[in-house]
């Protein structure tokens, strides 16, 4: 008996770079998965800061990590998150706890302890797999690897435009200066450093809209054949 593996295709790249809406988008498209994995550290995070625990405590955090009690409702302006029953889809975005999330995810135990979570995301039809490590650690096997980046000020100004939009207070060179500091953090940890797979296509998005960086991409995705 064969046992087909879903097909998973992985969106790598920083902070910012469109990453999140693209996935969407093309789940949406594909009618496969969506796995927002920046989501399940900011999740880690903010379970954390419920419980008094704090971003030194590597093993409490995986714990944590281990055993997060959370649902993702899946609709289709808005997704909603749910961390221990309560809806924390709005408080999981904000930029502290993104900085938190950051300093979790160094932690080689947090992030061992999310991974079998990641991959059971992996179902029929498919999976589109947004995060850091997609393509290099969680699915190595990944059909399609794609590495999507911006100019930091670009990421910046559309992070900016994205926490106003959801009525969230926000300042532009506050902003800029957390993602090159994200960034930094991101790439120099020694566990699962952000840098594109080998077997990546690497896409700068800083001058194209989302729509022509989707078009890239299902052309990528129809030229192997799904
Ligand atoms: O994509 P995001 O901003 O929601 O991610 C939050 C943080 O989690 C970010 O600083 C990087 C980290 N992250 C990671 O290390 N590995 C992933 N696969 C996804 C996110």
């Amino acid at each position: 008996m064969t046992v087909s593996i879903p097909p998973v295709i992985a969106i790598d790249g920083p902070s910012g770079s469109g990453k999140g809406t693209l996935c969407k988008r093309l789940a949406q498209r594909m009618g496969y998965h969506l796995l927002d994995s920046g989501a399940l550290y900011r999740l880690v995070a903010l379970a954390a800061e419920h419980h008094g625990v704090g971003m030194e405590n590597e093993r409490a955090l995986a714990d944590i990590a281990a055993h997060l009690d959370v649902q993702f409702l899946p609709s289709d302006d808005s997704d909603k998150v749910l961390l221990e029953g309560e809806d924390v889809s709005l408080a999981i975005r904000t930029e502290a706890v993104g900085m938190n999330a950051s300093r979790v995810a160094s932690l080689t135990l947090v992030r061992r302890a999310l991974e079998s979570r990641q991959r059971a995301f992996a179902e029929a039809p498919g999976l589109v797999a947004d995060g850091r490590d997609m393509g290099t650690v969680v699915f190595p096997q990944a059909i399609i690897k794609i590495f999507l980046t911006a100019s930091a000020e670009e990421r910046a100004d559309r992070r900016y435009k994205q926490l106003k939009s959801k009525g969230l207070d926000a300042s532009l060179a506050d902003i800029l200066v957390d993602i090159k500091q994200r960034d930094h953090r991101d790439e120099s940890r020694t566990v699962a450093p952000l840098r594109p797979a080998d077997d990546a296509e690497l896409l700068d998005c800083t001058h194209l809209s989302i729509t022509e960086v989707e078009q890239k991409v299902m052309t990528l995705i129809r030229n192997r054949g799904l």
